[in-house]
């Protein structure tokens, strides 16, 4: 039994959706989020400042006397894991490969899409992964950088024509391409999973990548003991507005206080 709190971060408010998956999954794990709100978005930045965010994120968490860090952030996942890992004495566990192992299991026609930020994409560090495993695979890939500031303004309903027009203009070539298995590997994209399915049809399986990372982190660490964990939240911005919008990430209301740090000085 291991009662130390894991450590997750990520970017900005998206990693709640892979804290939704963690309470879901291991209730009595109590976890340490740090949201890098000041400094969101990292999809669109360099590998170096990715990386030198990240390790400032960790330096964060590390204040804690955490088990184990879930990077949260699928930017982060791809372009400063390995960095990241090779710098922790604890594990560091990120989306890509619980995403690629989860697509290898379910993907029947070996045609498989990967969706996210423009850093993700770039990185091209799933079809590496995924080629690694298994070379005869077909690897799609397309960065969507418009879905998440639609999802952060609430466009996320089927039926709505914005988000709907995107969705089609993003996806309309891995589609076409027949892929049967479709990784969401950014922290957003599991609140776009009802219009994405419905755009893709039924064949599609959709992976999402944050709740694989939990449920990897369930079969990797040592488990908390019995009773509910505490969640406590930090920012790097206004902890209000973090406050109000998590709701929408979480499916439910922080109780906690979120507390607001200086990230950049650590
Ligand atoms: N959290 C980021 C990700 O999953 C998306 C937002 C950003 O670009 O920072 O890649």
């Amino acid at each position: 039994m291991d009662n130390r709190p894991i450590g997750v971060f990520d970017s900005g408010l998206g990693g709640l959706t892979t804290v939704r998956r963690l309470h879901e999954a291991m209730p009595a794990e109590s976890i340490i989020y740090f949201g890098d709100t000041g400094r969101v978005p990292y999809g669109t930045r360099s590998p170096e400042t990715i990386i030198r965010y990240a390790r400032q994120d960790v330096a964060f968490l590390r204040s804690f006397d955490i088990k184990a860090i879930v990077i949260a952030c699928g930017t982060v996942s791809t372009v400063a894991l390995d960095t990241l890992a090779a710098e922790c004495d604890i594990p560091v566990i990120g989306v890509v490969w619980p995403a690629c192992a989860q697509a290898l299991r379910v993907t029947r026609s070996g045609r498989v899409g990967v969706i996210g930020t423009s850093g993700s994409i770039r990185s091209g560090v799933y079809e590496r992964m995924l080629l690694t495993a298994r070379p005869e695979l077909r690897v799609f890939t397309r960065a969507c950088p418009l879905f998440v500031p639609l999802v952060e303004n609430g466009r996320v309903q089927r039926g709505d024509v914005v988000i709907e027009t995107i969705v089609r203009e993003y996806l309309s070539a891995l589609k076409g391409e027949g892929v049967d298995t479709l990784i969401l590997g950014c922290t957003h994209y599991p609140l776009l999973r009802s219009v994405i399915a419905s755009y893709m049809g039924p064949d599609v399986t959709l992976v999402d990548a944050g709740a694989a990372a939990a449920d990897a982190a369930r079969g990797m660490l040592v488990p908390a003991g019995r009773g509910r964990g505490r969640t406590r939240y930090f920012v790097s911005d206004d902890p209000a507005s973090f406050r109000q919008l998590a709701a929408l990430f979480l499916d439910e209301e922080i109780t906690e206080p979120v507390e607001q740090v200086e990230i950049a000085s650590l």
